[in-house]
């Protein structure tokens, strides 16, 4: 037997009949394997859904017994065979083996996936192997799904997919998160306590990977008007939580022409068609995740879908808070940023659903926003969800260049930096605005996981980085 795109057919379209009735070739892992004195039952999946296809060795199949006995879970096999109809089983189809054999064993006593379900902590230490469970699966499905989605939705607005380097010589946010990057002899400096000769780096500079592309977006965006990004961002926040990665993926689209009106509206829309998309073309893994890890995700996803999202102003955020009675860890007040809790409260108790928060205090937030007419806050979105908070952080950009100056000095930061950032401003300059999406809290959402570490597949995070 050999392998070949044409006559392997994936499980996924097995189950949905393609084939029936004609000899086919699958390959897969085995899931489990049960025998009775004349039959034996192999479950194969090989990750293209959710369930697995049932082979059927019978009494009079051709596979000898010591191959059978090789179909041990973990073990990866092809078998060949005739598709039927199932006769009231639990699937629609199955295989009636005619040819098979394992092509990698797989002890099954030793294998690190047995059958009970084994805590996520647990999977994360075998993360090699963790793709192979119905949740790693699924979520990897879940992903490339999201991922198209946000391809087909920008690309029917008229959004040109920008690569923006990964490799940077400024800090975005202006928050000094960053990971350095360098081929300086950092071992042999250390030993000579010397000071550090930069023209002897590299780029002949600091240099460091992006915490996001959007500087480089507002570029391509003031010449070809409507972008976006979709590459892993970097940041050395020392946060130890749920929610936050040293790597993660971000999708920032960036509109010239467009103000925060114009930003909210798009950030909206686009959230919407991503859950269409989740339930409608991943419905399988959606109802796993509605059964096994979140009970009523479903159901909040789809009042979501018919329900408004809220918009508030920073201002009117703290009012709120501060009126509701409730004991704060964090008590809310002008200035300060708002916490996860009150993220939740906002979100699931007063709101029932999406908030957008605009127009925050330029103190908390990064020098690139438009300041508003009062001098005090700027132009900023950030979309909250329930049970997870900020999703989205977005602004309209200061297009005014002695304004975006002072705020640049305001921040601390060099304006030597970035000046080719202010020269936008000085040819042709334009109101534009944009939003970063954060793609792993996107997918822990729409899946209900807890933990963003169990929703991209090799998590780096505050000493981990394994695989
Ligand atoms: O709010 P942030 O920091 O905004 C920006 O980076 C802007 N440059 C975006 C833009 O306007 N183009 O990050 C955007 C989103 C957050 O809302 C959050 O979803 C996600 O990125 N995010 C993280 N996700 C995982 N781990 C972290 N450490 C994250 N930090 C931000
Ligand atoms: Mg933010």
């Amino acid at each position: 037997m050999q392998f070949s795109f044409e006559t392997t057919v994936r499980i996924v379209d097995a189950l949905a009949g393609k084939g029936l009735g004609e000899e086919i070739a699958v390959h897969g892992w085995v899931r489990t394997r049960r025998s009775s004195k004349s039959v034996t039952f192999v479950e194969l999946n090989d990750g293209s859904c959710m369930s697995s296809l049932q082979i059927i060795f019978d009494a009079d199949s051709p596979v000898a017994a010591d191959e059978l006995e090789r179909m041990q879970t973990g073990a990866s096999m092809e078998a060949r065979g005739t598709l039927s109809e199932s006769p009231g089983g639990r699937q629609s189809v199955e295989l009636r083996a005619t040819e098979a054999r394992v092509i990698g064993e797989a002890s099954a006593d030793r294998y690190p996936l047995q059958k009970k379900r084994h805590s996520f902590e647990y999977l994360r230490e075998i993360a090699h192997l963790r793709a192979r469970t119905n949740t790693f699966g699924a979520i990897a499905r879940l992903r490339n799904t999201l991922s198209m989605a946000t391809h087909r939705f920008f690309q029917d607005y008229g959004f040109y997919s920008l690569h923006s380097p990964i490799i940077t010589a400024s800090d975005a946010e202006g928050a000094g998160e960053l990971f350095q990057v360098t081929t300086l002899p950092l071992d042999e400096l250390a030993a000579a306590e010397t000071q550090l000769d930069y023209s002897r780096d590299f780029f002949a500079k600091p240099a460091y990977l992006t915490v996001s592309g959007q500087l480089n977006a507002e570029i391509y965006a003031c010449a070809l008007e409507r972008v976006y990004t979709f590459g892993p961002t970097f940041r050395a926040e020392n946060s130890n939580t749920t929610r936050h990665l040293a790597e993660f993926w971000m999708i920032e689209p960036e509109m010239a022409f467009c103000d925060l009106d114009g930003n909210i509206e798009i950030a909206e829309r686009y959230l919407r068609r991503l859950i269409e998309a989740a339930l409608r073309e991943s419905s399988e893994d959606m109802q796993f995740f509605d059964k096994r890890i979140r009970p009523g995700l479903l159901n909040e996803l789809e009042h979501l879908l018919a329900s408004d999202f809220t918009r508030i102003t920073y201002r009117e955020a703290i009012e709120a808070l501060q009126r509701s009675g409730k004991e704060f860890e964090f008590t809310p007040s002008w200035g300060a940023d708002l916490q996860s809790e009150h993220e939740r409260y906002l979100t699931e108790e007063l709101y029932n659903g999406p908030v957008i928060v605009t127009d925050y205090p330029k103190e908390i937030k990064a020098f690139y926003m438009k300041l508003n007419p009062d001098g005090e806050t700027v132009r900023a979105m950030d979309v909250l969800v329930p049970y997870l908070g900020e999703i989205i952080g977005g602004s309209q950009r200061e297009d005014d260049l002695e304004l975006l100056k002072r705020r640049i000095d305001e921040a601390g930061l060099d304006r030597e930096a970035y000046w080719w950032y202010l020269d936008l401003r000085r040819f042709g300059t334009v109101p534009h605005s944009g939003f970063g999406l954060g793609f792993e809290r996107l997918v822990r959402y729409l899946s209900g996981m807890q933990n963003i570490r169990d929703v991209i597949p090799f998590p780096r995070t505050v000493r981990s980085a394994e695989f």
